[in-house]
């Protein structure tokens, strides 16, 4: 982490916004001072842009931390503000939706379209007994029927648990048990990477029969758009077509109010330990604070904008930067199936080149992999309509961020770098575009309302120049409100190591500058961010040992080019399977193994088959020396190691 901080303290360019973009942008100075004087009434305001059935009074309850409620005896409905009150205000014309399947095919969604659809589905979900506070799993393509799945949900009271498509059948499982989930959305397959990528045969496998399991089904049915045209397998009376069921069905549906505190989502993180967690978010608050990010960050002008959030539905980004905040502003948006590659690799510039995309939100490995492929590439595009560009997910390199700028924003676009987390719900650091004075590679200030410090470990203030650990200092309307079913685990995590001071603890490293921004050093903790996706070393560990041959497993994040890390895993294999089996293709098949068994974005980039694992005297294992030889660094100081000797040992089998 040193020769990162040392490499950022050069880092002396800055730019201002042009002038024109700062003369018409919707995030002003003048937040600050607001927010700043008075923080709760800030906030206050900004859910008041929101429709409530019932108007708030209260607005900030923090007298049982680490639990916050906000606006809790206000009353309103999630879908409604996303969908009924555009219409109701005439703006049922507009398009919501600018849907690209990946082998091409366009279709245009307008507010009243997508209205009359959710409508629909929510009367065919109540049909089908889903009521207030049930979750629903949904696990889908990029296509239009997953943001109206996602509001269906919402409307009634109701709480989605959306599942990476990428992820397996496994890991499909584990999340509709442990939210207990009684419908899932899916479809056939989609789109991805020139073929269809099969989903409802993971769902069968997900819910495949459970004799002997001790797991009670929760699973009553299964709702599937046919998108990929591939054979699926079908159980009666469990299985419902989307055409059969949701065309048919009444497009009146009035949607009820409830209160602000009322459970939106459940999200599924990797933390530290083996078993992600069911991050929870509320209604009043989350929506609040996505539409103002949205408006503020990316600049939204409803009326104008083609705002492209490039990121899946399965992950917070999508959640709150593809169907919430977009939506609750009344944005025009693309919605785009397949990879960035598909067919050819200007695919994405050629989107951006067809659509006019003003404002594109990206992860930095997306940047750096345009980057490696070459400048000709988004060259052969007019990308002369992008205005703004976003970066989320992971630090951007200067490098990144200048090439970003010159070759994707024509050397004028302002870049937000924005900092934020599943359990933050929306960005909480971010330059506001038309304001501040951006510098490659940091994500610089909070927001208007937002209070964050970098302290040390006993919890004070770092000081400008210094390092430690990023915290926010008071509760902000959109953090999770805990972890499904574990309230302790939520303490524990997030709480404890700052008790003393009330600070949440986000598990990132950060510095100051001399001006007191900041800049993001990536986690402290045994969390991975492989392409900005969460990863757990943890969990990828057991995915190993569950393996036949594997005796013992060590995961670590070594950083990547491309990806900032990738995963690098260390296995001890089983006497016994060497002694009946030949150990050529071993690692090979691990990786395919991990692969299967947690989805394919934690397949590791090496697996280094070793014959011990260093550890201290107390049987932990030293991940950061490691992480010195996958990265193939000298190894680190091993004093501490119960034997000394083992690091030359696995220097020289990685060798
Ligand atoms: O380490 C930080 C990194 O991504 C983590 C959160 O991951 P996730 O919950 O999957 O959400 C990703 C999208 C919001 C953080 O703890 N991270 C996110 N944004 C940035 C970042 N690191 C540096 N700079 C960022 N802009």
């Amino acid at each position: 982490m040193s020769s990162q901080i040392d490499h950022l303290l050069i880092e002396s360019r800055r730019f201002a916004p042009p002038t024109t973009f700062a003369e018409n942008a919707l995030g002003t100075a003048d937040l600050y001072a607001k927010a700043a004087a008075d923080r709760e009434g800030f906030w206050a305001d900004k859910a008041r842009e929101l429709h409530w059935h019932k108007p708030f009074t209260q607005v900030l309850d923090w007298s049982n931390p680490p639990f916050a409620t906000w606006f809790a005896d206000g009353e309103l409905n999630v879908s409604y503000n996303c969908l009924d009150r555009h219409v109701e205000a005439g703006n049922g014309g507009r398009v919501a939706l600018l849907w690209e399947g990946e082998p091409g095919e366009s279709r245009r969604v307008t507010y009243a379209e997508l209205t009359d659809e959710v409508k629909r589905l929510a009367n065919v979900l109540e049909g089908l007994g889903v009521q207030e506070g049930d979750r629903v799993a949904i696990y889908m393509p990029m296509i239009p029927e997953a943001i109206a799945a996602m509001l269906a949900v919402a409307r009634l009271g109701a709480m989605h648990s959306v599942v990476f498509g990428g992820f397996s059948a496994d890991s499909l499982r584990s999340r509709i048990d442990d939210a207990g989930a009684k419908v899932v959305i899916t479809a056939d397959g989609g789109y991805r990477k020139g073929k269809v990528s099969p989903l409802k045969p993971a769902v069968d496998m997900a819910l495949a029969d459970r004799n002997g399991s001790g797991i009670q089904e929760t699973v009553e049915h299964v709702l599937v758009v046919r998108r990929g045209g591939n054979d699926v397998d079908w159980t009666d009376g469990r299985d419902i077509w989307w055409h059969d069921a949701v065309p048919q069905a009444s497009a009146e549906h009035t949607a009820r109010a409830f209160p602000a505190e009322t459970p939106l989502f459940i999200l599924y993180t990797s933390g530290t330990t083996g078993n992600p967690k069911g991050i929870m978010h509320s209604s009043g608050g989350y929506l609040t604070q996505a539409a103002f990010t949205n408006k503020v960050v990316h600049d939204i002008h409803a009326e104008t904008d083609v705002f492209w959030c490039t990121a899946d539905i399965g992950w917070i980004t999508g959640h709150t930067y593809v169907t919430y905040g977009p939506l609750a502003n009344g944005a025009t948006q693309v919605l785009y199936e397949g990879t960035p590659d598909t067919p050819h690799p200007g695919r994405w510039w050629e989107v951006v080149e067809k659509y006019g995309v003003t404002v594109l939100y990206t992860a930095p490995t997306a940047i750096r992999s345009f980057m490696k492929i070459g400048r000709s590439v988004p060259k052969k595009f007019d990308l002369s309509s992008l205005r703004l560009l976003g970066s989320v997910g992971e630090p951007i390199n200067p490098e990144a961020w200048m090439w970003y700028r010159k070759i994707i924003g024509g050397k004028t676009a302002p870049i937000v770098d924005t900092w934020w987390q599943t359990e933050t719900g929306a960005i909480m650091i971010s330059a506001l575009p038309g304001v501040t004075e951006t510098k490659p590679g940091s994500a610089q200030v909070p927001l208007p309302g937002v209070s964050i410090d970098v302290v040390d470990d006993d919890g004070s203030h770092v000081g400008n120049g210094n390092g430690g650990l990023l915290v926010v200092t008071e509760p902000w309307p959109s953090m999770l409100r805990g972890i499904w079913g574990d309230p302790e685990r939520y303490k524990e995590t997030y709480w404890d190591k700052f008790a003393a001071q009330g600070y949440y603890f986000a598990g990132d490293g950060a510095r100051l500058d001399d001006d007191g921004e900041v800049w993001l050093l990536g986690r402290v903790d045994d969390v991975m961010n492989v392409s900005g996706h969460r990863l757990s070393t943890t969990e990828i560990e057991s995915a190993l040992v569950a393996n036949e041959a594997v005796a013992e497993a060590a995961v670590v994040g070594a950083s990547d080019e491309t990806t900032g890390q990738a995963v690098a895993a260390f296995v001890i294999i089983k006497q016994s399977y060497l002694a009946a089996h030949s150990p050529d293709g071993l690692a090979q098949s691990l990786r395919r193994w991990v692969g299967e068994q947690i989805g394919p974005i934690a397949r590791p980039r090496d697996v280094y088959i070793v014959e011990e694992l260093p550890k201290t005297r107390s049987g932990k294992i030293m991940r950061r020396l490691l992480r010195d030889v996958a990265e193939g660094r000298e190894v680190g100081d091993t004093t501490t190691l119960a034997d000394t000797a083992v690091m030359s040992v696995i220097s020289a089998q990685v060798r």
